[in-house]
């Protein structure tokens, strides 16, 4: 019986010996001593690789950066091979102990023979894999959301009530959100820093569309700003009536994850008559809104009501100094104090406080600014 086996064994080996040269393969069963080794070393670097890959795509999927195709598919090839090679290292010590002659030779030749090809071969594309996995970015850098930028000056100590705005537009019960305060106060600049934010921050809308109401806008005019935010800019659909353009307002919006920013309302829009649909939890659809009128604020039904504040007296004097100008404020030792008292004056309303110093900026005499401080004792700028 023992001989036979030896027979056997002889014989096999002498047929995949025969067989390696004309299929111009190496001896896979002499090296698997140092192939076996060799695979495990890469199954753990490919590991590696494939964990530092994906601590690198999840964060960028949580901030929902979608990540390059060319990486998922890198991150799949990478997990099946690693579970293909984890099977085989784990047969490794079985086929070792098959192993005779030095290691030269195999008490199952056929399958140590097809076990050491498995191996090369696995090898080789373990560090093929490796090496085309150097991946400068794993991931898209541009925001989901379509938005206009709009021009912007850096406001002073908005940044809390931006934060605010936009908690709420991450909750999923706020619909709609209204922005009020008085003229001047920086309403349409918060709006502005929102619509903006939307195109540096990832978010889940497709569309964010900008349409100013102001005093006198009817429901068509309405229409036509925000329908030219979707497409709908030509004469043709221009000269619709209302009701229609409602039907093809709502027929884009339904199908799509949007934010309105109305900015400046000063009396209802009835939301309806617009096209716009109702915000639910479902839609994830975002009203936002801007408007002087404490009534208005109310009519709209805002589910989040967010005063707009003067500035504080610290506030006010960094944006007042910054706009006047050193030159003219130590262009006589009077002045400072004068403008300090203008400034205050200004009751802290962005609008004034800015249109005052621009006008100050080129008045270098004491006498100017006390006429400046008088003018404002009798002005209805807030206190
Ligand atoms: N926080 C701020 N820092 C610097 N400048 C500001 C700030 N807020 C507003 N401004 C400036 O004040 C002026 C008025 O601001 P804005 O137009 O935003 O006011 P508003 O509340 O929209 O007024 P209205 O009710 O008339 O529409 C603008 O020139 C704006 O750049
Ligand atoms: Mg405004």
């Amino acid at each position: 019986m023992g001989n036979c086996c030896s027979v056997q064994i002889g014989l096999e080996n002498f047929i995949i010996r025969g067989l390696d040269p004309i299929v111009g393969h190496d001896n896979y069963v002499c090296k698997l001593k140092q192939t076996l080794p060799t695979l495990s070393v890469a199954l753990q670097e490919l590991r590696a690789l494939r964990n530092d890959m994906q601590r690198e795509v999840d964060p960028a999927e949580q901030r929902l950066l979608k990540p390059f195709e060319r990486v998922q598919l890198w991150l799949s090839k990478a997990e099946t091979m690693i579970t293909e090679a984890e099977k085989l290292n784990a047969d490794g010590p079985q086929q070792m102990n098959n192993l005779c002659l030095g290691g030269c030779a195999s008490k199952n030749c056929l399958s140590s023979y097809k076990f050491g090809k498995k191996v090369a071969k696995m090898l080789k594309k373990i560090n093929d894999h490796r090496s085309n996995g150097a991946f400068a970015k794993v991931a898209e850098s541009q925001p989901a959301a379509s938005v206009v930028v709009r021009p912007e000056e850096r406001p002073i100590s908005q940044e809390s009530m931006i934060e605010k705005v936009w908690s709420c537009i991450e909750d999923k019960d706020v619909g709609v959100i209204g922005l009020y305060g008085l003229g001047g106060v920086g309403k349409t600049t918060l709006l502005t820093q929102i619509n903006n934010k939307f195109s540096a921050t990832p978010n889940d809308c497709d569309v964010i569309i900008w349409a100013l109401v102001s005093k006198h806008s009817d429901v068509g005019k309405i229409q036509d700003r925000i329908g030219g935010n979707i497409g709908f800019s030509d004469a043709f659909w221009k000269s619709k009536s209302v009701d229609e353009k409602a039907v093809d307002i709502y027929g884009v919006l339904c199908n799509k994850r949007f934010v309105v920013l109305l900015d400046d309302l000063w009396e209802r829009v009835d939301l309806n008559q617009v096209g716009i649909p109702k915000p639910s939890q479902e839609n994830g659809f975002k009203l936002i809104f801007t408007t002087r009128s404490l009534e208005v604020y109310g009519e709209m039904e805002a589910r989040k009501k967010i005063k707009v504040e003067c500035l504080g007296p610290e506030k006010a004097w960094e944006l007042f100094q910054d706009k006047v100008g050193d030159e003219t404020l130590n262009s006589h030792p009077d002045i400072r104090k004068l403008a300090e008292e203008v400034a205050e004056r200004c009751g802290g309303l962005p609008l004034a406080l800015i249109t005052i110093s621009r006008g100050m900026a080129c008045k270098t005499t004491p006498g100017e600014w006390k006429y400046a401080i008088e003018k404002l004792k009798r002005s209805s700028l807030p206190k």
